[in-house]
C-alpha cells in the first residue's frame, strides 16, 4: 500500500528539542542495550519521563475555566477544567465553519493513510480517552473524576458500579461483573430489551451519549450496559470494553481460587485494581511506545512519581481535553470478517459484534489501516465533531498554538533566528559525524530524522503550521489561510 510521504516539519523544534530528538531517536544499538538492561532501563525511563513532564509547568495551576483570574474555585473545584494559559481574545478569528473546512477531506485528494497504525490504535485511543475526558453540558465544565480508573467499564461513581456487579458470595461468582453468555463468549448485559425498553434494574447505568432519540429498536437492543456513557460508541470501542469485562471476571476466578477466604467485595476491589494496572501497563508499554519516536521503550514504572516534584493530584486541563481528539485517524471503512464495512454503520450498533465475536472485531481493526492524523483528513462522519471541538476551544477562549509553544519552551513558529540556524548546523554536523544519511534538515526536503515518529506523536505536532505551510497538505492559498485560521 502507498505510504503517505508526509512528515511533521521539525525545523522549528528548537535546539533543546532537536538535540533530545537526535539522542533519543538515534543510537539504536545503545538504546537496545538499555532496553535489555533492567536497572539501566529504569534509570533512563525516570530521566526521560521527568524531562518530558517538566517541559510544562507543574500543577497546581492557578487557573481553571471557572474564571480568568485565580480564586478559590479555580484552585479547588474540579468540575471545571484546569487551564494552562489565561483566556485570550477571540474577536479576530475567522468564522468556525471556515476553520472547520481545514479538517475536511478535499474532494480532489484521497485520504492520507497512516504508514504504521491500524484501526486498532484509534479505537483504543477513543475508548481510552472516553474514560477520563468528559465535557459537561456547560462546555467549560467537566464530569470526569480525573482518574484513569476504567470508568468505561465500572462507571464513574459507586452507585453505577454497584448495579453492574453480581454481588454474589456463591462459589465462582465472587467479585464478578454481571454478564451474559452467548456462543460467541461473554458480554455485558443488554441495556435495552428486544422491545427497546431499558432494563429497570440498570436504571443508574448511563444512557449512551449522542445516541439519537429515534435509534432503531433492533440496534438499541444490541447496546451493552457499560459503566461508560461512550463505550457503545462503535462496535470497536464496545469490543475493547468487552475485553476488559472478560479480563475482570477472569481475574476474579483466579483471585477466588487462590484466596478462598475472601468475600465478594474484596475479590471485586482487588480485581478492579489489577485490571486498572493492566490498562496502564498496556497504555505505557504498548500504546505510548507505539507512537513514541524514541528507541528507548518507556516502562510503566510508578517509582519516578513517588518523589517527583511534578507528581500531584490529576486535574484535566481544557487544552488536554481538546488536543486529545485524534479524529482524523479514523477511516471511513473497516475490515470485518474479510469484507469491508462502512464504519458509520458500526456506530451504536453491536449486532455484528454479538454475531461474529470479539476476535473478528479486533482482527478486523488490526487489518484496517488508520488514516493519518492531520489537516484535510477527517472522515465526513466526524466533520461535525471537529466543529464542536473548535467551538469548545472558542467558548473557552483558548490562546493561539504559538502561545502554547512559548509556554512549553518551544520556539515561535515563524520567527527565523540564530537558534534555527545554529540548530540546523549542529544537526547536520551530528548527522555527518554519525554517517546518518537520512538526516536532511533543509526546508525543501525534510525527511524523517526520528525513525519511529511518522505517526506524529501528538495532535499539536500534526496541526503545526509547519505541516501546512510546507505545501505538502494543500495549495499555497490554503496553507496561508490555514496559518491565519489557526491564529498563529
Ligand atoms: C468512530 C470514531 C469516533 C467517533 C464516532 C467519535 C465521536 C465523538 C463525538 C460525537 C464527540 C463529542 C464532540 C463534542 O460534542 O464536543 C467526541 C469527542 C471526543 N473524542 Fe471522539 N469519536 C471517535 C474517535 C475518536 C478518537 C480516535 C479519539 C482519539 C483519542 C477521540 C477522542 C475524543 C475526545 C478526547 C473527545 C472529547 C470528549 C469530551 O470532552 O467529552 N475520538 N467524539
Amino acid at each position: 500500500m502507498q505510504a503517505s510521504g508526509q512528515h511533521r516539519d521539525t525545523s522549528r523544534d528548537g535546539l533543546r528539542n532537536t538535540v533530545e530528538a537526535v539522542l533519543l531517536s538515534g543510537f539504536r544499538p545503545f538504546w537496545a542495550f538499555v532496553n535489555r538492561t533492567n536497572w539501566l532501563a529504569r534509570i533512563a525511563n525516570r530521566l526521560i519521563v521527568n524531562n518530558a513532564v517538566l517541559k510544562a509547568p507543574c500543577r497546581p495551576l492557578a487557573l481553571s475555566t471557572q474564571a480568568p483570574y485565580t480564586n478559590w474555585a479555580t484552585l479547588t473545584d474540579r468540575t471545571w477544567f484546569n487551564r494552562y494559559l489565561p483566556p485570550a481574545p477571540q474577536d479576530r478569528l475567522p468564522p468556525v465553519a471556515e476553520v472547520a473546512s481545514l479538517f475536511k477531506l478535499r474532494p480532489d485528494r484521497p485520504p492520507v493513510l497512516s504508514d504504521r497504525s491500524t484501526l486498532l490504535f484509534p479505537s483504543f485511543a477513543q475508548w481510552f480517552t472516553d474514560g477520563f475526558l468528559m465535557t459537561a453540558a456547560d462546555r467549560r465544565r467537566t464530569r470526569t473524576n480525573h482518574q484513569i480508573d476504567l470508568s468505561q467499564l465500572y462507571g464513574l461513581d459507586p452507585t453505577v458500579t454497584a448495579v453492574l456487579r453480581r454481588r454474589s458470595e456463591l462459589p465462582g461468582e465472587k467479585g464478578k461483573l454481571k454478564s451474559v453468555n452467548s456462543g460467541k463468549g461473554e458480554w455485558s448485559p443488554p441495556l435495552y430489551d428486544a422491545a427497546g425498553v431499558r432494563d429497570p434494574t440498570l436504571a443508574l447505568v448511563p444512557e449512551p451519549t449522542h445516541l439519537p432519540g429515534d435509534w432503531p429498536i433492533e440496534k438499541r437492543a444490541a447496546l451493552f450496559a457499560f459503566g461508560g456513557e461512550r463505550a457503545n460508541s462503535t462496535a470497536f470501542t464496545a469490543a475493547i470494553n468487552t475485553l476488559f469485562l472478560r479480563e475482570h471476571n477472569r481475574i476474579c476466578t483466579m483471585l477466588e481460587r487462590d484466596n478462598p477466604g475472601w468475600d465478594d467485595e474484596r475479590v471485586f476491589q482487588t480485581a478492579r485494581n489489577i485490571n486498572i494496572v493492566l490498562l496502564i501497563k498496556l497504555v505505557v508499554e504498548e500504546y505510548i511506545n507505539h507512537i513514541s519516536p524514541y528507541w528507548m521503550r518507556l516502562l510503566a514504572d510508578p517509582t519516578p512519581a513517588y518523589t517527583a516534584r511534578w507528581s500531584r493530584e490529576n486535574w484535566i486541563p481544557v487544552e488536554f481535553n481538546l488536543l486529545y481528539r485524534w479524529h482524523s485517524l479514523v477511516p471511513t471503512s473497516a475490515t470485518w470478517g474479510g469484507t469491508s464495512v462502512d464504519l458509520a454503520g458500526l456506530r451504536f450498533d453491536n449486532r455484528t459484534l454479538l454475531q461474529d465475536g470479539l476476535v473478528t472485531a479486533l482482527a478486523g481493526a488490526s487489518q484496517t489501516r488508520a488514516w493519518r492524523i492531520g489537516l484535510f483528513n477527517t472522515a465526513p462522519m466526524l466533520d461535525v465533531v471537529e466543529v464542536a471541538s473548535i467551538q469548545q476551544g472558542r467558548g473557552n477562549r483558548l490562546a493561539s498554538y504559538n502561545d502554547y509553544r512559548g509556554h512549553r519552551a518551544s520556539p515561535d513558529l515563524f520567527r527565523r533566528g540564530p537558534d534555527r540556524i545554529f540548530c540546523r548546523t549542529l544537526c547536520r554536523g551530528v548527522a555527518a559525524a554519525l554517517g546518518c544519511a537520512a538526516v536532511d534538515w533543509s526546508d525543501g526536503s525534510r525527511r524523517r530524522v526520528l525513525p519511529r515518529a511518522d505517526q506524529s506523536a501528538a495532535f499539536p505536532a500534526s496541526l503545526s503550521c509547519g505541516d501546512v505551510h510546507d505545501g505538502r497538505h494543500g495549495s499555497d492559498r490554503e496553507n496561508r489561510y490555514a496559518r491565519r485560521s489557526l491564529g498563529t
